[in-house]
């Protein structure tokens, strides 16, 4: 079995590993939200905050590595999903400690980190 093709290759695919663990935890909290959401009653919980930190460091450091190894990534597409990431950021951070979000506002953030998902995985 080749693992990674390389040094590099290992330490972009534990970063992709990371990444995906990122995405765990920001769409993992806002799923265990829906409930509450209906009532305006959720919170957004510190898996996300998290979550979306994670996508940050991980995202920018697979760019970064990538472009050393000699690898092309598609500015367009990253800047898009970076674009959405900052928004998602943004509003978990500012409102991490209130203990309700206004449903809308909530429904935004898991509309944004579905949308990043599916950016990723069919714009090629
Ligand atoms: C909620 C936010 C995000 C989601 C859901 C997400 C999702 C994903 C997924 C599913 C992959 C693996 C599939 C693929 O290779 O395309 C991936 C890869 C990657 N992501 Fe993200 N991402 C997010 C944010 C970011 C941010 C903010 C950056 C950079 C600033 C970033 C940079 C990358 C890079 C460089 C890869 C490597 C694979 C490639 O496109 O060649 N991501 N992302």
């Amino acid at each position: 079995m080749r693992l990674g093709s390389g040094p590099m290759g290992v330490l972009i695919h534990l970063l992709v590993g990371l990444h995906i663990i990122g995405i765990a935890a920001l769409l993992g909290g806002f799923l265990t939200q829906m409930k509450a959401m209906g009532q305006g009653a959720a919170r957004f919980v510190p898996a996300m905050l998290h979550g979306a930190a994670t996508m940050l460091v991980t995202g920018v450091a697979l760019v970064g590595l990538n472009q050393a190894d000699g690898n092309t990534v598609n500015t367009v597409k990253i800047g898009v999903k970076l674009a959405l990431l900052i928004v998602i950021l943004g509003l978990v951070y500012v409102k991490r400690d209130d203990e309700t979000v206004d449903k809308r506002l909530f429904g935004l953030v898991g509309l944004l980190t579905v949308a990043n998902i599916f950016i990723a995985v069919l714009w090629t």
